[in-house]
């Protein structure tokens, strides 16, 4: 884990370095300063010596000073160093998260790998300022000033080693509980940001649904829960504070007694006693440091497992040693396929499927919901892997070939497509970000999106909303259909893409796309008979297996199911769809 996050300080190594470096700077001027102190008091006040009064001072001034310029400077390359390591760890959880394949992302909530990329990252960041200058400024300042008690005075010396030992026990306690308690605020974070994240997102369903009593009702408990674990946190963190004080003062006052009998009894000096009293509040401030800095580092090590997880998940799907980065045609084949999302699964999602599926062929699925058509489909752009059998595209296993590549000649215009914020252009173009306006306007034509958006305002400039709100669903479908066009694929998956696209227009699409790209492989999954009644074939899937391949007029006459579903959508039992036209 450490070795994962210590890879990621790359570019901020020099800063690292030097923060440290400064921050000793500081810790060792801070203890010279009361040994001078010491010197002017008994040689330069006491014997009325100006000029060693004047020498002293100007020494002091002159570390007070460079203190001063180690302090800031470890500020400012510490602040550097752990801003840089932050921006270094979301780039590449980032980056990493891109690479994953669905079945990576099914692993992760999207509320996990938010509060991961913000919270746990910010923790890291402080720890890790924190580690660079406090973690090398409290012990160097703690053995230094213990040294300087200890030359000045033994026996007085130990009354701040008992007062250590003692200081140490109490907070090694402490530390303990209150890990325990900032362990589970972490967990209690992911809570509140799945609350946040899946309302804001669809904050129109839950409008819909009447459901905004409840889920604030939710948020409210993730919120208030959060707040009792902190509180509980902070409770067992202030208790230090008392006892602190009361070590220090206890200590002050021993050193003192002390001390003043020794001055008596001339075995110390006033300048010794007074430097004494300061290094008091050296040792035990960086003891308290110490101990914070603890807490800190064992508070956000369980954000550096929760990013080093996500640094680490590998992508499941990879690609192969020697890649083919050529896909010979749009041809499909799967061969006693198997596939299940759950590897432990008791039943698989798809049993032993045989289909080919010959280039420029349109097939229709169609089958219950729940049935795997979707399923069925993800297999050929390889979003998931098969546990059996193989699928073939182009006549090789879609396993050799180099990932883009095979996912750039497979289009899926997904069951819940998205359109990203930016412009209908904008839009088109991840599709291909090197398409002309003109290509946009003919994909956009061929998926008969080119009517409407001539009616908007401002034509293929117009704004389109985040998650494409403002558009209506089915205009949706359309430009995720012209999108997925401009690929110019050698097969196309349609996966329930015009269920909300009235029924004519739906028509037309599947004319055009029969009259423009015959050679393109089409597979158009629908819940509609209409939609697939002329597809050159037509696969019926019933729970994970396929039921019956074949023509329209056969699978009338021969598959029930089929039959069923046609005669349930002819019958005009309160459906709105007509037969196709087509
Ligand atoms: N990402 C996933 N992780 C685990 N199980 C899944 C996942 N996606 C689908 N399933 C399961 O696999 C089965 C088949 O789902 P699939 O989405 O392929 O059905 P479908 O035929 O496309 O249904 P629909 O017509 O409703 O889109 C279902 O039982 C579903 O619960
Ligand atoms: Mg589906």
């Amino acid at each position: 884990m450490i070795k994962t996050l210590s890879k990621h300080i790359k570019g901020y190594v020099r800063d690292s370095v030097i923060t440290p470096l400064f921050m000793i700077l500081e810790v060792i001027m801070e203890t010279i300063v009361p040994f001078v102190m010491s010197s002017m008091i008994d040689d330069g006040i006491n014997k009325g010596d100006m000029n060693h009064i004047l020498l002293t001072g100007s020494i002091m001034a002159l570390c007070a000073v460079l203190g001063l310029f180690g302090g800031t400077m470890g500020g400012i390359f510490g602040a550097r160093a752990s801003a840089g390591f932050a921006k270094n760890l979301r780039q590449a959880m980032f980056e990493n998260i891109q690479s994953f394949a669905f079945a990576n992302i099914d692993k992760y909530s999207t509320a996990g790998l938010v509060t991961r990329m913000t919270t746990d990252v910010t923790n890291l960041q402080n720890a890790y300022q924190m580690l660079l200058r406090i973690c090398f400024r409290a012990p160097v300042s703690l053995i230094c000033a213990m040294t300087m008690t200890f030359i000045i005075n033994a026996k007085l010396a130990s009354v701040y080693l008992i007062a250590i030992i003692f200081l140490g026990i109490i907070l090694a306690f402490l530390i303990t509980k209150t890990y325990k308690y900032f362990n589970k605020v972490f967990e209690k974070y992911d809570e509140l940001n799945a609350s946040v994240q899946e309302n804001v997102t669809s904050i129109r369903v839950v409008k819909a649904f009447v459901r905004e009593e409840h889920e604030i009702k939710k948020f409210d408990k993730a919120a208030y829960n959060l707040y009792k674990l902190f509180v509980k946190a902070e409770n067992a963190m202030v208790s230090v504070s008392p006892i602190m004080m009361l070590t220090v003062y206890g200590s002050i006052i021993a050193v003192s007694w002390l001390g003043a009998n020794m001055i008596v009894g001339s075995e110390l000096t006033t300048g010794e006693l007074t430097s004494m009293l300061t290094y008091c509040m050296n040792i035990l401030m960086s003891l308290m440091m110490l101990a914070f800095i603890f807490v800190m580092l064992t508070m956000s090590l369980a954000s550096a497992r929760r990013v080093a997880g996500v640094l680490n998940e590998k992508s499941i799907l990879t690609n192969p040693q020697n890649p083919d980065y050529n896909v010979e045609n749009g041809s499909i084949d799967f061969e006693n396929v198997y596939f299940s999302y759950n590897k432990t699964a008791e039943k698989p999602v798809l049993s032993d499927i045989n289909l080919s599926i010959k280039s420029g062929e349109t097939i229709g699925i169609i089958g219950g919901t729940g049935s795997s058509k979707t399923s069925l489909v993800n297999l050929i752009g390889r979003l998931y892997d098969v546990n059996e059998g193989c699928v073939k595209v182009g006549g090789k296993d879609v396993r050799s070939y180099d990932l883009e590549t095979l996912r750039n000649e497979v289009a899926v215009v997904l069951q819940n497509n998205v359109l990203f914020s930016g412009t209908i252009l904008d839009n088109m173009r991840w599709g291909n970000e090197n398409a002309t306006d003109e290509e946009c306007i003919n994909a956009c034509k061929l998926a008969f999106a080119d009517d409407f958006i001539q009616s908007f305002p401002e034509k293929y400039n117009t704004k389109i909303e985040q998650g494409g709100t403002n558009v209506s669903g089915g205009q949706k479908q359309r430009l995720c259909i012209a999108r997925a066009l401009l690929k110019k694929p050698k097969i196309l998956i349609l996966d329930d893409s015009t269920s909300a696209v009235d029924t004519s227009t739906d028509a037309k699409i599947r004319k055009a796309f029969r009259d423009e790209i015959p050679n393109t492989t089409k597979i158009i999954i629908s819940q509609r008979i209409s939609s697939v009644e002329n597809a050159d074939r037509i696969v019926v899937m019933d729970d994970g297996i396929i039921n019956a391949v074949g023509t329209h007029d056969e699978l009338v006459k021969s598959c029930d199911i089929y039959n069923e579903i046609y005669s349930a959508q002819t019958s005009g039992s309160g459906d709105f769809d007509q037969k196709g036209e087509l």
